[in-house]
């Protein structure tokens, strides 16, 4: 098995460079529920005039931050952290993010004061993240007691349809190949029950809420395909493969078409929302 990158963290910071903004361009059309995206999902949490502040988790090109200030949470209490400095870049290309705080820091140590946050959010980013029990302890250090962390990340349950072929013909590739990319973040972070045992470490969040999100992401095939193929281990699939991939998955997803033309496609994904605890530690 061939290893092409030094570390995770060197490896997403590559990816991002390479792949700048794929997350948002991939999943803000989903829907989760009525019109809300998964983004609102986490935006919906934030009273828009917050006295307090608000940290995005991992924040990408700044698809959430949008979301927030389109709510009217204050631009001066918003706060978009990210290791990818192509991801912050491009989110500060975003109309109305120009003076939103934008910080290229990692996760497990940021330069937030103590108890100076009311929210922390994350859309996608909490199962990639290294030194996990650092974070943990880092969003406990900068929230006020009963400030509120909310992620979403994908569902330990099995998807169906598009997203179930998808994965299916994905993975017959990935495996058929040499080159791997590298397991990214901890794997406590893919179950609920691993998150559970993560956050009650210490006793420093509780009230742990789960909510399952069938994630619609119908659409053309083109869509679908856009949608799915925009994963990490994608970067190492070797052209010809990816076209292969391709090919295999029109076909099967055309079996799949309704008579409009779009196909069917749920990524199931899941909500945790908890609090800090109001004893600090
Ligand atoms: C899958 S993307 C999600 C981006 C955005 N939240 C969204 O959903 O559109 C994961 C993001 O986490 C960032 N990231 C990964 N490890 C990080 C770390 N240790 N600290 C801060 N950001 C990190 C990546 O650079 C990337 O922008």
């Amino acid at each position: 098995m061939l290893a092409l990158f030094d570390s995770p963290d060197t490896f997403l910071v590559r990816y991002h460079r390479h792949h700048t903004g794929i997350t948002s361009w991939a999943l803000s059309r989903g829907r989760a529920r009525g019109d809300l995206s998964s983004y609102d999902l986490l935006a919906e949490l934030v009273p828009s005039q917050t006295p307090h502040k608000v940290v995005d988790l991992g924040c990408g090109d700044g698809y959430l931050i949008e979301r927030l200030l389109a709510r009217g949470v204050p631009t001066e209490r918003i706060v978009g952290i990210d290791i990818s400095p192509d991801e912050l870049m491009l989110a500060r290309k975003r109309s109305g993010l120009d003076y939103v705080a934008m910080l290229c820091e990692r996760a497990d140590r940021t330069t937030l004061p103590n108890d100076s946050t009311g929210y922390v959010l994350s859309h996608m980013s909490f199962m990639v993240l290294s030194k996990i029990e650092d974070v943990v302890a880092e969003i406990a250090r900068i929230l006020i007691p009963g400030g509120v962390f909310s992620v979403v990340v994908p569902s330990e349950a099995e998807p169906d349809g598009a997203a179930a072929a998808f994965f299916e013909l994905f993975n017959e590739i990935y495996h058929s190949q040499a080159t791997r990319a590298p397991v990214l973040g901890d794997p406590r972070t893919w179950t609920e029950a691993g998150l559970r045992g993560l956050l009650r470490y210490e006793s420093q969040f509780d009230g742990l809420e789960f909510t399952h999100i069938d994630l619609c992401l119908d659409g053309t095939v083109t869509e679908v395909w856009n949608s799915l193929s925009a994963r990490y281990e994608a970067y190492v699939i070797l052209p010809q493969h990816r076209a292969q991939l391709r090919d295999r998955f029109m076909e099967r997803a055309r079996q799949l078409a309704r008579s409009d033309g779009t196909i069917p496609c749920t990524l199931p994904l899941c909500q945790l929302v908890c609090r800090r605890a109001n004893a600090k530690n």
